[in-house]
């Protein structure tokens, strides 16, 4: 190679970070870094498992969906007042903005907070507040999704969106995560179906670790407009051709699925050939503190292992516009930035 030639690896990486991005499979309490869950637990006086912050990096190292449940449940409870909420939501919004992310669509999990008898106003508020802050401040354009935990019952989802109603002016939309396997869409088909009644917008995890059935379950009982993760779409070709057809938008989260043992390798990941058949695959970071990595690191590794071309990369990023909540204006506006930097930088 020419020494005066920057090599391609950070030339991608930069042309990545220039691109102009939706994330919309992220968990705020997902982004709790060791470091922060240390002066947390410092502040409020909490003993943690783990001696140091290393050493909880360390445990990082997950067999399947519930092993990661378990750590980030715990995490989770350094969390104690609205000033910790808003913390967390700004330190992701500034990680974001270095990752050229210009809107986001963020989960946040008020069960894990509401049990520990923390109120759902200390959640909310502290994260909208972040979020407002962040629009101001970095141009970052948002929507709040609220998750239904989906191992615990429909009557306790029923109760959280009850709690949620006074701020139902900051909550877009609402969400299913947790521990999948034996916890089908089915179970929540009433309080979706209340939530739809509501004027609130709808997605599920669904094909994450779960089959594909619960695919099809979550868009005809729950009318979700988006799946989180689906990659088990692959294990049904009439499910695969009507995703297609419908432009349904999957949000992959690469580097979670690796971590996640859904895939061993990245080199195994089904990612380029759905995009290839006409799905509308989106790239996401799910849960970046403890997967190793935020959303570049997600579109690099993907590059990487499955040799993406520079047009998949900005299909990618025009398809995490085409998925979002965003008007119709907004979206157009962004996916012609997407071809205006993607034409300027060919040029270049
Ligand atoms: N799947 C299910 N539940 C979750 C996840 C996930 O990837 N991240 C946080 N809660
Ligand atoms: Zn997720």
């Amino acid at each position: 190679m020419n020494p005066t030639e920057p090599s391609s690896e950070p030339s991608i990486a930069s042309f990545l970070r220039g691109l102009p991005k939706a994330e919309l499979h992220l968990h705020i309490e997902g982004t709790l870094e060791p470091e922060m869950v240390f002066a947390l637990a410092a502040k409020h006086d909490v003993t943690l498992a783990y001696a140091s912050v290393d050493a909880l990096r360390r445990a990082y190292d997950f067999h399947d969906l519930q092993s990661f449940l378990d750590l980030y449940y715990a995490g989770a409870d350094v969390l104690r007042d609205e000033e910790d909420f808003y913390a967390m939501t700004s330190a992701y919004l500034r990680r974001a903005r270095a990752d050229g992310v210009v809107h986001v669509e963020i989960f946040f999990d008020p069960q894990t907070h509401t049990e520990r008898g923390i109120g759902i106003g200390t959640v909310i508020n502290g994260i909208h507040r972040a979020l407002a802050d962040g629009e101001r401040d970095l141009g970052i354009s948002h929507r709040l999704i609220l998750c239904f935990l989906r191992h615990l019952s429909e009557a306790a989802a029923e109760a959280t969106l009850d709690l949620a109603l006074p701020f139902a002016d900051r909550v877009a939309g609402v969400g299913l995560d947790s521990s999948e396997a034996g916890h089908p869409p089915s179970k929540f088909e009433r309080v979706f179906a209340r939530a739809h009644r509501l004027g609130f917008a709808r997605v599920a995890h669904a094909g994450e670790e779960g089959p594909a059935d619960y695919i099809t379950e979550a868009l005809d009982l729950l009318q979700v407009s988006r799946i989180d993760h689906g990659v088990r779409c692959d294990e049904d070709p009439q499910l695969l051709a009507r995703l297609a057809r419908e432009r349904v938008p999957l949000t992959v989260c690469p580097l979670s699925n690796t971590k996640l043992k859904v895939y061993q390798q990245m080199e195994q990941h089904n990612l380029r050939r759905l995009l290839e058949q006409g799905l509308c695959v989106t790239i996401n970071s799910d849960d970046p503190a403890y997967f190793g990595g935020y959303l570049v690191d997600n579109y690099l590794a993907v590059q990487r292992a499955l040799d993406l071309s520079r047009e998949q990369l900005v299909q990618l990023a025009k398809n995490s516009f085409e998925a979002s909540w965003l008007d119709a204006a907004s979206k157009q506006r962004w996916i012609t930035a997407v071809d205006n930097y993607a034409a300027r930088t060919s040029a270049a």
